[in-house]
């Protein structure tokens, strides 16, 4: 491996993904490895410089991680953040002390001498803190270098030994000049080049694939959405074609996308994509069904039998390779609180396929990060950039039962209210756009004739994360554009409504 390596302990703090992210955004590679490593293995992996991350414990606390500290002596720079920081200070000869009060969100701090650390930040700006204890004493030939009103050594440092505390969480954009601190670290600190983008990431991740999956029959269920399509492409630039995937369309996706997945994955890409066209079974199951609960058990069900059937004619499978991507795996180590709406993904899968191992790529990423792999692998916008779609697809924007009729309609109408935000130049500032088709009819007047026609909803919000979010607003005249559009070219529909409500107390998905 030719290029800089970072490396960074991981001391079990919720932010240390996102230490990690933010070195990769400095084009510096990194790895998150566990805080136990020795020196002598820290000497091997031949880091340019170590990150401590910050953690829950305390470093009093009798089972608070604690390091080898000769990893001090190396001769590598260091970074200690947040407890990183407070470990270095307590292991070095310093105090650390429980604060009087604890420090949470945002401070403004000052700098008080000037480092390498400090290079282009003012004096004083804004850190995001989060902590109980601090440090009241620095080690032996150590300098304070910041404080807050109420922590005195919010970071400090000795340029000769190049080691450095952060209290503050630098890799939150709460923190105003946070990644300038991370770039000074690596640039003026560490030396770094600059020397890693997203394309070396693909081609490292290729050559680890080959590898790992070299020789063996690999599997991947496609849904359309971005993260397994890129974690299939990645797959299928390291194996070939000893990757199959399968698509299981359940004939809930919206206009032409069935279409596009097919043409870009297995007409462009060359894959071994096989369609599992299940839309009559989807819809048989769905018959009769309105309760939407009961709507996603049955699709996530079915879509797992559709699934093991294709499967179980490819045979025997050595990898499951799924699109996990970071943000699922903190969801799923987080307890589970009360379920608003039972979300379906693939995550039932490998109970129904016999394989060796799963394969998951995009482990590390974040959603960003994830889209612009695609794009390095040549996967089109309409792809990368797709907006979320829920699993259970335009089923749960169908109010009532499921039918044919309701999905055409719905589609036709969707797809003019995609096309004309697209037109007017919205689809990057809105985080999702679609339509419904509500359960009531309306009495209208197309044509001197009097029409009883379904009402079509549309919703379009704003958010960050899709835990919160704000109805946006999309001008009058392009809303008009749509209406019209819609209530002329889209049989049995005669009345367009706009949804105002943020999340919560709605939520984006109407059911
Ligand atoms: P809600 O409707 O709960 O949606 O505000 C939050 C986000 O999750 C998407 N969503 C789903 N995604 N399976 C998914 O993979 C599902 O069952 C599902 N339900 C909702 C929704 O589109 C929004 O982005």
């Amino acid at each position: 491996m030719q290029h800089q390596r970072v490396l960074v302990l991981d001391f079990g703090g919720q932010y240390n993904q996102l230490i990690a992210r933010r070195v990769r955004d400095l084009k510096v590679y990194c790895d998150l490895k566990p805080c136990d490593m020795t020196a002598a293995q820290v000497q091997a992996y031949d880091p340019v410089g170590i990150i401590f991350t910050g953690g829950p414990n305390s470093v009093y606390d009798e089972r608070a991680p604690r390091v080898d500290p000769a990893i001090l002596s190396l001769g590598i720079p260091v970074l200690g953040i947040c407890y990183g920081c407070q470990l270095i200070a307590h292991t070095l000869g310093g105090r650390v002390e429980h604060a009087a009060n604890s420090e949470y969100g945002k401070r403004e701090f000052s700098f008080i001498a000037r480092s390498p650390l400090s290079e282009g930040i003012p004096e004083k700006s804004v850190c995001w803190m989060s902590h109980t204890d601090h440090v009241t004493r620095v080690p032996d030939r150590f300098e304070v270098l910041a404080s807050t009103s109420s922590c005195p050594v919010t970071v400090y440092g000795s340029r000769a030994k190049k080691i450095y505390g952060v209290q503050f969480h630098p890799e939150v954009v709460h923190s105003q000049y946070g990644n300038k601190l991370l770039e000074n670290f690596l640039y003026l600190i560490c030396g770094a080049k600059g020397d890693w983008t997203m394309g070396g990431f693909v081609e490292e991740q290729v050559a680890s694939l080959r590898q790992k999956l070299g020789g063996g029959c690999v599997l991947c269920a496609m849904s359309g959405g971005v993260d397994s399509a890129v974690a299939a492409t990645l797959v299928h630039r390291a194996v070939g074609n000893a990757l199959t995937c399968v698509f299981v369309d359940h004939g809930l996706l919206r206009k032409g996308e069935s279409e596009e997945v097919m043409s870009v994955f297995k007409e462009k890409l060359g894959m071994n994509l096989i369609r599992a066209d299940a839309g009559e079974r989807f819809l048989a199951r769905l018959a009769g069904v309105s309760e939407p609960e009961q709507k996603r058990k049955i699709i996530g069900e079915e879509f797992i039998r559709v699934f093991e059937q294709e499967a179980k004619k490819i045979g025997a499978v050595d990898f499951l390779v799924q699109g996990t991507i970071y943000p699922d795996v903190i969801e799923s180590g987080k307890d589970k609180s009360a379920v608003i709406k039972s979300h379906h993904n693939v995550g039932g899968l490998p109970s129904v396929v016999d394989f060796k191992e799963i394969v998951e790529p995009l482990r590390d990423l974040f959603k960003d990060e994830v889209r612009r792999v695609g794009t390095e692998l040549g996967l089109p916008d309409s792809v990368v950039q797709r907006q979320p779609f829920p699993g259970p697809g335009l089923a749960i924007r169908i109010m009532g039962e499921v039918t044919r009729e309701k999905l055409e309609t719905l589609r036709d109408a969707d797809y003019i209210f995609r096309e004309e935000v697209a037109k007017a130049g919205l689809a990057g500032s809105i985080w999702q756009y679609f339509a419904v088709i509500t359960n009531s009819k309306t009495v209208g007047v197309q044509g001197d004739f009097r029409t009883y026609e379904n009402v079509i909803a549309l919703r379009a919000v704003t958010s960050v994360d899709a835990m919160t979010a704000d109805w946006a607003r999309i001008p009058y005249d392009v809303l008009e554009t749509i209406s019209n559009r819609i209530t002329n070219e889209v049989p049995h529909a005669n009345r367009i409504v706009y949804d105002i409500t943020s999340k919560p107390p709605a939520t984006i998905e109407w059911e």
